[in-house]
């Protein structure tokens, strides 16, 4: 089965509107008729309004970082998916490790958010990935079996096509500290497999799998050397065009 990479780059709270704009600028001509893999940006809120009328008609995505579950109410400092939509962009991250880290996002969060993503037709990327300790503790596959189980409650098979999934190991996000190939594929594997008993082989077969954690120019063509890596997410090496260009040509 051969599934379409996807590169895509998390600016985190990076970027003012004139620096996105910039980037934007000097990377659009970079990866012009690159067709092999996606693109996506995944810049702060308060940019899309730049980055995305910047990006249309060219072959670069541009989603969120975060959405709320509910449609729109009183949730000071939150974004919407209708907001999301009505500025153009097509994709969100969700359950991001510094979001759960930070502001307490559960599975049970995240499959809320999941299920609002997919009801208004945006690309979800659902976020998993265990801590130093869980590995260190032997857990790591019962960790993402859990978060596996507990993002996709509910959902269909027919559904859940549009899903990615992004394998972060949160001891390898922003801590130049790698995943070798080898630990990423299997524990992409066991994602697939977790996949596959909820919701069968032929869709678990078709999802992509991104792995996501300290992706660099010298490190990306080994991890997408890998067949169970289907792309990257892609924080530090992203917020230059220079180093986010040599990321997606590997
Ligand atoms: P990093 O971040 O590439 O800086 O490790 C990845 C991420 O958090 O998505």
């Amino acid at each position: 089965m051969s599934r379409k990479a996807l590169i895509a780059a998390n600016w985190k709270m990076y970027k003012t509107p004139a620096e996105a704009q910039a980037f934007v600028d000097a990377f659009l001509p970079r990866v012009a008729g690159h067709t092999r893999d996606e693109i996506a940006l995944f810049p702060s809120p308060v940019l899309l309004p730049a980055v995305v009328p910047a990006c249309k008609g060219s072959n670069v995505a541009v989603g969120a970082q975060n959405i709320h579950f509910a449609e729109e109410g009183a949730y000071t400092g939150e974004t919407s998916i209708g907001q999301l939509k009505a500025v153009g962009g097509t994709h969100t991250l969700i359950g991001h490790s510094e979001r759960r880290q930070y502001f307490a996002e559960t599975d049970e969060i995240v499959n809320k958010k999941l299920h609002t993503a997919l009801k208004h037709g945006i690309v979800p990327v659902v976020c998993i990935g265990e801590v130093l300790e869980e590995r260190e503790a032997g857990k790591t596959a019962s960790v993402l079996q859990t978060q596996v189980n507990g993002a996709f409650a509910g959902i269909t098979p027919e559904a859940a096509k549009p899903i990615v999934i992004a394998y972060e190991p949160v001891w390898a996000i922003g801590t130049g500290r790698t995943a070798t190939p080898e630990i990423a594929a299997d524990a992409h594997r066991i994602i697939r497999a977790e996949v596959a008993k909820l919701l069968g082989v032929g869709v678990a077969a078709a999802m992509r799998i991104l792995y996501g954690g300290s992706v660099k120019p010298e490190n990306v063509k080994d991890l997408m050397a890998q067949e169970e890596i289907d792309g990257a997410l892609v924080g530090g090496a992203s917020l230059k065009p220079e180093s986010f260009t040599a990321i997606v040509k590997y």
